[in-house]
Formats: C-alpha cells, structure tokens, sequence
C-alpha cells in the first residue's frame, strides 16, 4: 500500500501552486498523481492571460473593481466572499511568479504590460504573449523539481476513499504498468480539471472529462453549479480550438457575413470586449438567423487585420499560427471563420475560500481531509460566467491559498487506510472492461454524447430539447452498459482509459442536463429560450445535485454575500 501525507491529483496551475505551498514544510510528505505529465495539463492551453488589478496600463483600476466586474460577469452568482480574495490577492500573486521567473511580456518602460480582457472595466490581463498558461506551467513544474516533490506521472485516479466523511486515500491506476494500487493519505486534494470534453465543439484538452467530479460526486459529495458551462465565442470554425480571445482584446473584429461588425446590436457599450456568454450568444444569433459566414454557415469571422502585422507577431504569435495550422488562413491577410466552443466549467466540487470541501447544504458539512481547487471545483467565484483571465488566476489563488490551509492542518489528521473492500469497485470497473463481453463501441457512444450536447444543450437551451437530450444520455448509459473495448491488455492501455472517462462524461452530462431543465431563468452561460430572463426572485441560489439511485437529486444553497472588506454587490441588470 502506497502512502503520503499529502496527495494532490492533478498537475495544472491549481494543483502545482498547492503542492509547492505544501512543499515549504519539509516534514510533510507531498506527492502529486496525474494521468498526463505535468507540462501536458489543460492549463498549458490558456492563451491571453491572468488578471489583476496592477494598474500598469491604466491609472483606473483596484480589487474592488476586480471583484465587481468579477460579480457582474458571472451574473451575481458569485460567491462575493471569493471574488473579494480573488480581487485581493491577485497582484501578490502575480508578483510571486514573476519572481519565480515567469517571463511576462513588458511595457518599454519595464514593467509587466497588462492588456484588456471582455468584461474587464480595465486592461488587467497580465500575459506572456499568448501562451500565459503554458509559461506559468513550466514555471511551477521547475520549482517543483527543484523541491524534489514526488510525481506519479501517467498514473490515473479511478475511485475517491471517503468513510464517515473522512476521506482515506484514493484507488489509482498506474497506466505504464496496468496495476492498480490504494494510495492512502491524510489529505488528498482535487485539481482534475473541467468537464468540457463531452461537446463536440470544445477547447478542451482530451483529457478534460471531468473525473475527479464524477468521483467526488460518487463518493456522496454534491455537485454544484454544474448546469453553468462557458463557450468562449472564438473557437476555429469545425473543431473549436481556442483563438484567444487576446486577439479581440488587441483589436480583432467580429464581423457577420453583410460585413457588420454585430456586436454594436447586442453589447454596444463593449462591443467584442462584453462578457463571453454575451459574445457567444451573439454570434449564435446570427448564425441562427442566416448571417453566418463559410459554406456551412455554422461561423462567423474574426478579423485581425486592425491589429496590424508587427503586433500580431509580437503578441499573438499562437493565433496566427493556429489559423495557419488548422484552417490554412493567415489572420495578417485573412479574416477566420470562428464560433462558440465549449471551454470552462463553471460548476463542480463545492468548497470554501480555502480549499476546503464542504456539502454546502443546511449544516455546510466539510469533508474531513478532502480538498478541491481549480476548475474541478466550484468555490463560486466565477458564478453562472467566468471572465476571460480568471481561471489562471483562480487556479494560482485558491490553489496556493488550499495548499497553506492542507500544510498547516494535515497534522492534527488522523491516519487513514484504505480496506480490500474499499477497492473493490475500483477493480471491478477495469474488470468489467478487460474481462468483459459487450458490444457496444466506446467510440461510437462518445461521439453521440458530444453531439447530443452540443446540440440539444449548448448555447441556446429550451425545455424540450433538455429533455430530448435527458432522455438520449440515459439511452446512451444503458448502451454504455453494453460496451467493450478491443485491448484487452496492462500496458498502456489507452482504450480502458477512454472507456472510464466515458462513464465519467454520461455521469456528469445527466448532472448539468438535469440542473439546466430545472432553472427556469436565463443566467450568465445558461440560456433558456424558453425563459430568456435572469428570474433573482426564484433562482438567485446555487444548485447542489446529489447522486441518489435513480440520477441526481437537486437541491439548492444561498449565494454568499458576505465580503470581509466592503459591502456587498447587490444583483443589478447587467448591462454593457
Ligand atoms: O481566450 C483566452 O485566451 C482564454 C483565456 C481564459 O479562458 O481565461
């Protein structure tokens, strides 16, 4: 039986930043697990930024507005207490990995350039070109060497040990080798990333198909917000790749197929630089109503050519390369046929401001020893819509904030274990899979579930169609019952890994298709056509689903309004 003090699965921002926190005290013994290596994590793939308030490019900016713009992008759903800490602790952050050696991109006069974001009242979006995320990965990964902390890399986390809500360890498997081992641990933290994998248009890195949700979800802990799912409105027409939405903060246009530069009839104030959810519905609606650009007229076009050649170059060397690369277009010349792509999960693993995972119901029961930070969780600072710059910065604040709050507690935690029988479904899943006579392909119902959602419950949601889409996920579980795999074999067995992320994906799809039907209002990234208004009266609280035999059970938690610094924003039309 393995064993550590410290477990944290996931290696991307979140659970790099905790690890190296936890890593300061040398008599603690913390180890990382992570089915990718480290430099792989789906956070290397943020391009534009991490905000904060530094003031650099504009004398008008303070955590205060940060926390505003924060709140009213996510349509008052943001838990204030969170989005005060983000606001607060973004700059002392910034700084620390600068000092670390992050190589931010630079004003002439030295100082780290910062540059406008959708939604930001100010340019607040502190960048390394357009590869912030993977710069700030390498960053930690070397810090984390330097430590000599412990990485189980291509190792995958199958099943969560929680007993009388403590948790125990994890049942992991180890994908080079085949076996499966229990890893107990005092403390095991969640940083496993989003959900976006189960549409069909996505961002999203293969590897974003929501486990450590689905596992903390089976291990009895509610799942909260998860009807909320971002589409960032510049994904590369056909396969979703994100362009970042940079471009649009250099100067990139959105232009429908007349020409028009649309975003002046939905968001005149802010034009491509209003929220995502705003955006993405925009070009949505023109698509829909016949404007669209390309053949298929499923796009509309980002036109960088504002921009100009030499900054293009210098600021957007990504962007450019991936249009070449993907599309053949080269934005210097062309304008790039784009559209609304999966991208963040707004929802998962309730917890508090320090990592803390708590069933946020009447008594806010925490999980003795269970941590969570990062997209896999739902703290809420993001509410029903993040704003571009945030999720690198959250993963960095509340991972870093969760990693002092495990250092400074996993003493007084008991030792654990993990029994034969706590393993027992974790077996018995590879079993099913290597021993197993279905017929079902795993491919075949993957790829119905991301059409089903992205068609049935994508930008636009309306009740029937939420219900047609219920309905086709159960059909595509009890398919998924029957299902096989080809490799029967333990090493590197790639086909199992794919099965396993597939239950995950048919677990938390029914959990966001079930939590959409149910909000009768229109909020940040969940839109009903059927009711297009935000509803505060009836819905201005948070979904919590609990997983109960016959698919998630729902009920419903206060949005914190309690800041420490300064009074509360109270819920306004949203208008920019
Ligand atoms: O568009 C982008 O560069 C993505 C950034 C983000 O999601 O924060």
């Amino acid at each position: 039986m393995l064993q550590h003090d410290v477990l944290i699965v996931g290696s991307g921002l979140a659970g790099m930043r905790a690890a190296l926190e936890v890593s300061q005290d040398p008599g603690i013994d913390v180890a990382i697990l992570t089915k990718v290596h480290p430099l792989r994590s789906h956070s290397g793939a943020a391009q534009g930024g991490i905000a904060a308030s530094l003031g650099n490019s504009s004398d008008d900016d303070s955590w205060e507005l940060h926390m505003y713009d924060t709140v009213k992008g996510g349509d008052f759903l943001v838990d204030q207490n969170a989005a005060e800490i983000l606001g607060r602790e973004a700059p002392e952050n910034i700084f620390e990995l600068e000092h670390m050696g992050c190589a931010f991109s630079r004003m002439d006069d030295g100082r780290i350039a910062q540059r406008r974001f959708g939604g930001h009242t100010a340019p607040r979006a502190v960048y390394a070109a357009d590869r912030t995320g993977h710069a700030l990965l390498t960053v930690l990964f070397e810090q984390l060497l330097k430590r000599g902390v412990k990485v189980y890399s291509e190792w995958y986390a199958l099943d969560l040990v929680i007993r009388d809500n403590t948790c125990q360890g994890l049942v992991a498997y180890d994908i080079l080798s085949g076996g499966i081992e229990a890893i107990q641990a005092k403390a095991v933290m969640f940083a496993t990333g989003g959900y976006g994998r189960t549409f069909r248009i996505t961002t999203n890195a293969f590897a974003s198909t929501g486990d450590g949700v689905v596992m903390a979800y089976r291990a009895g802990i509610p799942l909260q917000d998860m009807e909320f799912v971002q589409f960032h409105p510049t994904g590369l027409q056909g396969s979703g790749i994100l362009l970042s939405e940079a471009a649009r903060g250099e100067g990139a246009h959105l232009v429908n197929a007349q020409g028009k530069r649309f975003m002046e009839d939905y968001a005149p104030g802010r034009m491509e630089l209003a929220p995502r959810d705003i955006v993405a519905r925009a070009e949505q609606s023109e698509i829909d109503a016949g404007r669209g650009v390309t053949e298929k007229g499923d796009s509309v076009f980002m036109d960088l050519r504002p921009i100009g050649e030499q900054r293009i170059r210098y600021a957007l060397p990504s962007v450019m390369h991936l249009a070449r690369d993907f599309v053949g277009l080269d934005p210097i010349q062309d304008p790039i046929p784009i559209q609304p792509t999966a991208h963040y999960s707004m929802g998962g693993i309730p917890c508090d401001v320090d990592g803390q995972v708590r069933l946020k119901d009447q008594d806010d029961a925490p999980i003795t020893g269970f941590y969570a930070a990062g997209e896999c969780s739902c703290v809420s600072v993001h509410g029903a819509n993040r704003l571009g710059t945030n999720s690198l910065l959250e993963a960095v604040v509340f991972g870093r904030r969760t990693g002092r709050a495990i250092r400074d507690q996993v003493r007084d935690l008991a030792p654990t274990s993990i029994s034969e029988g706590e393993m027992q479904p974790a077996v018995a899943e590879v079993d099913r899979f290597i021993r197993g006579d279905g017929s079902e392909s795993v491919g075949a119902i993957r790829a119905d579930l991301r059409d089903v959602m992205m068609d049935k419950c994508g930008v636009f949601r309306e009740a029937g169609q939420l219900q047609e889409c219920l309905s086709d996920v159960k059909d595509l579980q009890a398919r998924f019952a029957k299902s096989r795999i080809d490799d029967r074999g333990t090493i590197f067995n790639t086909d199992l890994l794919d099965a396993i992320e597939l239950g995950h994906m048919l677990e938390f799809s029914e959990v966001i298709t079930v939590g959409a039907i149910n909000r009768t209002e229109s909020r940040g990234g969940h839109a009903r056509r059927d009711y297009p208004t935000r509803d505060d009266e009836q819905w201005f609280k948070h979904t919590l689903a609990y997983r109960d035999d016959d698919g998630p059970r729902l009920t419903y938690s206060a949005v914190n309004m309690a800041p420490r610094h300064r009074e509360a924003y109270p819920p306004e039309e949203r208008k920019y």
